[in-house]
């Protein structure tokens, strides 16, 4: 297909999006079109567009566009503009490096919204850390991530956390004993998950009986569920992502196996159960939001990002939403633009009002929020219960 190329900017121009550079280093760009670079402030962000985990990036970008839309309808932050350029990183740790480098070096951003996978957040962070440029992650759970360094945030909790929320429940409403564990061993947060489940679930006085790995991009797994079946586990705790964890529900119940699969946040995206199909009915996991929460600000957003978009939000973008408002946040509050007064106002977020609750940094950079379980239910995702860090 070939277009006219003024017909062709002024139509993504007038979708407030601009593809630049094609290639492998291909970015987007949304907000400001400001033409004088001192009337607009530049942000960057990296994530999993395309790929295994595309739903995490293309979600999360979208909440971080209505956000920035929202900012610069309502003025903006010290008079300027925002602007995003977003770059793909296919999914891959390596790319999310070289993407983070490319937004420092060459488009000089202030700040950077990502990752939301903790591998490739890891592999951004020391970059971004050696650079002074504050990094604050949608959604990347693991510990080590804010670890790096002091220019490292997260909006969201940490895996101990949501590790301990579905022993809880495993062990306390579902009145699991006997558990099973399939993780994915090249991926950080999967391995820290699991960690963490099985250290709950065993002083609630559970047993883990089988503990099974597989690596991100497999597509048979029926070994490792023949040898958890043996077993005969009341519950499997699959803390993978949605491509994988939709594949391991089908050929669980192939081979018979009938017990409710358990997962973390890794789960949340509309392609699990269009993967794994009815498998997944009666499996549970937790997550950042419900967009079944009736209260005013979530409504608002759903709406909001409804109007925009056209479907309902879910948790990704929801979480890439609240990233950018509290980075807006820090910015508005911060001494002058430099990069170490928006970390220091960063730093200093209390009780921000997000979608997916009260955001307040801690002291290792994390927020401490409450997670919700969601059920598997007629296809989609139904609220079960609300879990508050004790
Ligand atoms: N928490 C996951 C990680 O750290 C990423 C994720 C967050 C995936 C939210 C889906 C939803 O890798």
């Amino acid at each position: 297909m070939k277009f006219h190329s003024s017909f062709f900017t002024s139509v993504l121009l007038a979708a407030g999006t601009l593809v630049l550079a094609p290639g492998c280093n291909k970015s987007t760009q949304t907000g400001s079109t400001a033409t004088d670079p001192a009337n607009e402030i530049v942000i960057g962000e990296v994530g999993s567009l395309t790929g295994n985990e595309a739903t995490f990036g293309t979600s999360t970008r979208d909440g971080i566009r209505l956000a920035i839309e929202q900012i610069n309808q309502s003025g903006g932050i010290q008079n300027k503009k925002l602007r995003v350029v977003t770059m793909d990183n296919q999914g891959k740790p390596e790319e999310a490096a070289t993407a983070v480098t490319k937004l420092i070096t060459q488009d000089r951003v202030i700040a950077i919204l990502g990752e939301v996978a903790s591998s490739r957040s890891l592999a951004m962070a020391p970059i971004a850390q050696t650079n002074k440029v504050p990094m604050v992650t949608p959604s990347s759970t693991n510990p080590k991530v804010t670890q790096v360094g002091d220019y490292i945030f997260r909006v969201c909790f940490i895996d101990p956390f949501q590790g301990s929320v579905m022993a809880k429940f495993a062990h306390g409403t579902l009145k699991v004993k006997k558990a099973a564990i399939l993780r994915d061993v090249k991926n950080d947060y999967s391995v820290g998950l699991a960690n963490f489940f099985t250290e709950t679930f065993k002083k609630l006085g559970g047993e883990v009986v089988v503990d099974q790995s597989y690596s991100a991009g497999d597509v048979d797994f029926k070994s490792q569920l023949t040898s958890i079946k043996t077993k005969e586990p009341e519950a499997i705790f699959v803390p993978g992502y949605y491509t994988e964890v939709g594949l391991i529900a089908r050929q669980a119940r192939e081979l018979g196996i009938k017990a409710p699969l358990l997962g973390g946040d890794g789960w949340d995206s509309a392609k699990l159960t269009e993967i794994g199909g009815k498998a997944l009915e009666g499996s549970y996991f937790s997550n950042h939001y419900s967009p079944d929460d009736t209260s005013e600000h979530v409504q608002k957003f759903i709406a909001a990002y409804k109007a925009k978009f056209g479907g309902v939000p879910d948790g990704l973008a929801a979480m890439g939403y609240d990233a950018a408002m509290v980075l807006a946040d820090a910015m508005k509050r911060a001494k002058t633009l430099e990069k170490d007064d928006i970390r220091e106002a960063l730093a200093n977020t209390k009780d921000f009002q997000g979608v997916t609750g009260r955001i307040t940094i801690d002291h290792d950079r994390n927020a401490v929020k409450p997670a919700v379980v969601l059920e598997v239910k007629s296809g989609g995702f139904a609220y079960k219960e609300t879990i508050n860090p004790s």
